[in-house]
């Protein structure tokens, strides 16, 4: 049988590298990478295809940066392009990108079955783009993959109970799969003479795109007692250096890193102060405490205990939550066993194999 995955932004290279290796376990299988294009630079795209080994993409659409609509609107006629050339028995898409929700409209169109790869997620936070791209993707998707139990039920409150299935997360395989490399890489070269510090990521519209936020979060960081670790996605990179914001000395502003790297230096931080999805997950999966700027989280399992705590850009509560430690352990059962990627192979082979 044909797949054709779709994939544009960084977590759904990370997302997908665990299932594309699972796949070259299946002979009867062919795997068709299309990337969109929607990230481009290479430490936030190809770094990823080399470090995890996915095999290069047979289609890159270049669709590039855009508005939502252009962006969006160029995905879809261009995969629409390949899938009547492909003719897939299944398209497979990840998460909540613009291309995710691109991938899922073209195939479903072509009456091409889609499988939705960490289905269920909601933030109730209808302003964030991705969750329009999760409620859509989800109700035209034929196959939901949750990643937790939560995800069941929300897919289950919104009529969707017959096409859901848990198969865990793949993001959890993937820190399970790669915990032994990163241990045994060491201390990474960014954070060589820095024996404390705090790792942090900000991408999302609602921080970026809010200049009152931005600065507020940053003031944050300014104020912390530790150094702060920020690999910056260009995204932020670009509106600081537009709003010629000056940031303070504790905070090493750097490049984006690998995926190898960014787990290791989320290992030998103190904490974890970050507005992505996937990250708040990796925290939780390697025990690190998590403060989240963001209001809500579609992770709702990461806040037990304390592990996440979500602050929004609020200074006062950001600055509060670097001063908590859980007690308990996190409970990663959560998540699934390991094996998601290859339950999630399983599925789509029992639906859409053609004898
Ligand atoms: C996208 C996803 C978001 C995901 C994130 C992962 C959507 C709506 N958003 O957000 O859900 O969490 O990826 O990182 O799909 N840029 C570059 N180089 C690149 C790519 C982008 O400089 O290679 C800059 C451009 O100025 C661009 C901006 O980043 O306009 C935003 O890129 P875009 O892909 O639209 O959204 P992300 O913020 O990356
Ligand atoms: N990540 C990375 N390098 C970085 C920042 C993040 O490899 O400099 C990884 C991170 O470990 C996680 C994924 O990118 O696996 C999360 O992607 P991102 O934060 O861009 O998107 P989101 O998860 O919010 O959609």
């Amino acid at each position: 049988m044909k797949i054709v995955t779709v994939i544009g932004a960084r977590p759904q290279f990370i997302k997908a590298a665990t299932v594309s290796r699972e796949l070259r376990n299946y002979d009867d299988i062919e795997e068709i990478i299309l990337h969109t294009g929607q990230h481009y630079d290479k430490n936030i795209s190809d770094i990823f295809f080399e470090e995890l080994n996915i095999p290069a993409p047979k289609y890159n659409l270049n669709v590039g940066s855009g508005a939502h609509g252009v962006q969006t609107a160029k995905m879809l006629s261009k995969i629409e392009d390949v899938l009547l050339e492909e003719k897939p028995d299944c398209v497979l898409v990840y998460g909540d990108t613009n291309s995710t929700t691109a991938g899922a409209m073209a195939a479903v169109k072509l009456h091409i079955p889609v499988a939705h790869v960490e289905a269920g997620l909601r933030s109730f936070n209808r302003q964030m783009p991705e969750e329009i791209n999760r409620i859509v993707t989800d109700a035209i998707s034929d196959l939901l993959l949750a990643p937790t139990n939560n995800a069941v039920e929300q897919l289950k409150t919104e009529g969707r109970k017959d096409y859901t299935y848990f198969v865990g997360d793949v993001m959890y395989d993937s820190v399970l799969y790669y915990k032994g490399l990163i241990e045994k890489r060491g201390k990474p070269d960014l954070i060589k003479g820095i024996d404390s510090f705090y790792l942090c990521t900000i991408h999302r519209a609602e921080n970026t795109d809010n200049e009152e936020n931005l600065k507020s979060i940053l003031s944050a960081l300014s104020q912390a007692d530790k150094t702060i670790v920020l690999p910056l996605h260009p995204r932020t990179k670009h509106i600081i250096k537009k709003l010629g914001i000056k940031t303070a000395d504790n905070i090493h502003i750097e490049e984006p890193v690998g995926y190898f790297d960014m787990l290791s230096l989320l290992a030998y931080s103190d904490k974890m102060i970050t507005d992505s999805g996937g990250v708040q997950k990796e925290a939780y999966f390697l025990q690190k405490p998590c403060v989240t700027l963001r209001n809500e989280t579609e992770w709702i399992e990461t806040l037990d205990n304390g592990w996440n705590q979500l602050c929004g850009a609020n200074l006062e509560l950001i600055l509060d939550a670097l001063d908590y430690e859980p007690g308990m352990q996190t409970n990663l059962g959560e998540f699934g066993d390991g094996n998601a990627a290859r339950k999630t192979i399983d599925l789509i082979k029992e639906k859409y194999f053609k004898k």
